[in-house]
């Protein structure tokens, strides 16, 4: 059974999407961990922040990572997030999953960010007070992503379809090193 992986990274940085191609490509299972949040809430997470506040999304964020990072042969495509809560970071490490940090610049992220009506943490903002969020949230969180990370995949100077194409086979060769 292949290595766990758990991809980390700013909101936009394409856990998601490059995460599911790379499951794909790599035989292994994919969860991303706000869709099935959202799946076993049946609502969105704008609406449990809303309604049930950060603090209660972060502990769901908590359960459920844990339960992750132990099933084998996956990736495992976390909220951006998931990195401000130490215990989060001690869980996977302690499971054996690979960390990965998918790395973009803040004008990249704001590029895919820039429309994006589901992320209650941008959502009071747009135009440029949103890069301006972006920019400030990343500087906070920079460092722990990059502590958090036993790799991380930098994904300046590649466009969304050369990361599709590259990334998969990056990781198989990551996982195969350990
Ligand atoms: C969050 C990122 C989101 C989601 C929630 C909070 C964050 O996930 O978990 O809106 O704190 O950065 P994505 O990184 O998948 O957008």
């Amino acid at each position: 059974m292949k290595r766990t992986v758990v991809l980390i990274g700013f909101m936009g940085c394409g856990k998601t999407t490059f995460g599911e191609e790379a499951a794909r490509r790599l035989l292994m299972d994919f969860v991303d961990m706000d869709q099935e949040i959202e799946k076993r809430q049946g609502r969105t997470i704008s609406r449990i922040f809303a309604e049930d506040g950060e603090e209660a999304f972060r502990k769901m964020e908590t359960e459920l990572l844990t339960e992750c990072c132990h099933a084998g042969g996956t990736v495992v495509a976390t909220g951006g997030g998931v990195v401000k809560n130490p215990e989060n970071i001690r869980r996977i490490r302690e499971s054996g999953a690979l960390t990965v940090y998918l790395k973009a610049s803040p004008e990249e992220l704001y590029r895919r960010l820039a429309e994006d009506g589901t992320r209650p943490l941008l959502a009071d903002t747009a135009g440029e007070e949103r890069y301006k969020r972006i920019c400030t949230m990343l500087a906070e969180r920079r460092n722990l992503y990059e502590t958090a990370a036993e790799a991380v995949y930098d994904e300046d100077g590649k466009t969304v379809s050369e990361i599709l194409e590259d990334f998969p086979d990056w990781l198989a060769k990551k996982i195969q090193k350990v």
